[in-house]
């Protein structure tokens, strides 16, 4: 038989295209779109510069990162969470790292949960700079406990804090822009917003509403074409959540923290997250395989993902009931 030389250099090609773009998924730390963004898009250098941005949870993990790189960047910042002196650490280290004086980051102690407060720390941002070009609505806490065994407390107290306060704050913020007619609005999500998972059915709850919320708000704002609403949906980042995880009671402290190092690095979640504020896109995953493996799953072959999620998930239930740490054990097993 006579080989065709041209069928196989043209198959060859394709081959080789094939297996360099799943390798290149393999490998992936984002959806499409971001990937896209990050390598062809606006840079965040360009785009956030000079911009007041507001983050809230930027006392620890993503939050402070978010503050580090932004200030490198030279935006100004207001930066909110509750315990003020480690919000002041976070500010000196910004100055240290970038050109901002003591006048370009303002201090805003701020409880999400406390509701009748966020009309007057909008004001207090809005006086301090004159306007808020970014909220970022970061701010917010996790869980680690069985549906059966937990107190409806910690359902509310987490709807409270990670939906209630953030649209909360978010109602008196969206004023300002649409007077002002440009704005971007980004929200923390998680990859807990788009699928489920054992052990946190009330975090999954408060991340899928705020998905809703902030899915829904999108087309109410769409005659604004410069107002923004970003949702950014992580996998396991590199942080303080575990320390501070809701557990079955609402007083009771996560003792069972284990290894992070699993996790993606806290810098590279957040250089993503820039990434997608520069460009505006209205959903960005942003995760490790083979979490963003899953999330395509459940995208387009929900059965499958639920298959997956009940098998891995019944080893986490067992882990957690058994005192380890739910995640770092299954990856040492299967590692
Ligand atoms: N790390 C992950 O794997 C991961 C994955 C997906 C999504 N996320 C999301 O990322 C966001 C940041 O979490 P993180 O991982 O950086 O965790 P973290 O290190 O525990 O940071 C949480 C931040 O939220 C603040 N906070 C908690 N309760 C608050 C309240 N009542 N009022 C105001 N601020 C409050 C904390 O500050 P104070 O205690 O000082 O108030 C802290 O600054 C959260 O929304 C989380 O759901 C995290």
């Amino acid at each position: 038989m006579e080989v065709c030389w041209p069928c196989v250099l043209v198959w060859g090609s394709i081959i080789t295209f094939v297996i360099i773009q799943i390798r290149r998924w393999l490998r992936a730390e984002g959806d499409l779109t971001l990937l896209w963004a990050e390598w062809r898009g606006k840079k965040p250098e360009t785009e956030l510069r000079g911009k007041v941005v507001w983050v809230t949870g930027a006392s620890s993990g993503i939050g402070e990162e978010l503050a580090f790189q932004l200030a490198k960047i030279g935006s100004l910042l207001a930066l909110s969470a509750r315990r003020e002196n480690e919000l002041e650490r976070v500010k000196k280290k910004c100055i240290e790292v970038s050109s901002l004086s003591d006048k370009d980051i303002l201090i805003l102690p701020l409880d999400l949960t406390d509701r009748s407060s966020h009309e007057a720390a909008t004001n207090t941002v809005l006086k301090h700079f004159g306007k808020i070009d970014v909220l970022v609505n970061n701010g917010g806490r996790s869980q680690r406990s069985l549906f059966v065994d937990t107190s409806i407390d910690v359902y509310s107290a987490i709807m409270e804090l990670n939906y209630l306060g953030t649209i909360s704050l978010t109602k008196f913020v969206l004023d300002h822009m649409l007077q002002r007619k440009q704005g971007k609005i980004v929200t923390m999500s998680s990859v807990m917003g788009i699928m489920g998972a054992p052990l946190a059915t009330g975090y999954c709850a408060s991340k899928h509403a705020l998905q809703g919320f902030f899915n829904s708000l999108r087309p109410e704002v769409a005659e604004y074409p410069d107002i923004s609403i970003i949702n950014i949906c992580p996998g396991p980042v590199q942080s303080q959540i575990i320390q501070n995880v809701f557990t079955e009671d609402i007083s009771k402290v996560n003792k069972n923290v284990g290894d992070q190092s699993h996790k993606m690095a806290t810098d590279r979640c957040v250089r993503l997250t820039l990434v997608s504020m520069a460009n505006d896109l209205k959903e960005a995953w942003i995760s490790d395989q083979p979490y963003l493996a899953v999330c395509y799953l459940w995208q387009y072959a929900p059965t499958w993902a639920w298959w997956l999620i009940n098998r891995v998930g019944k080893t986490r239930i067992k882990n957690f009931k058994s005192g380890v740490d739910a995640d770092v054990s299954y990856y040492k097993k299967s590692s």
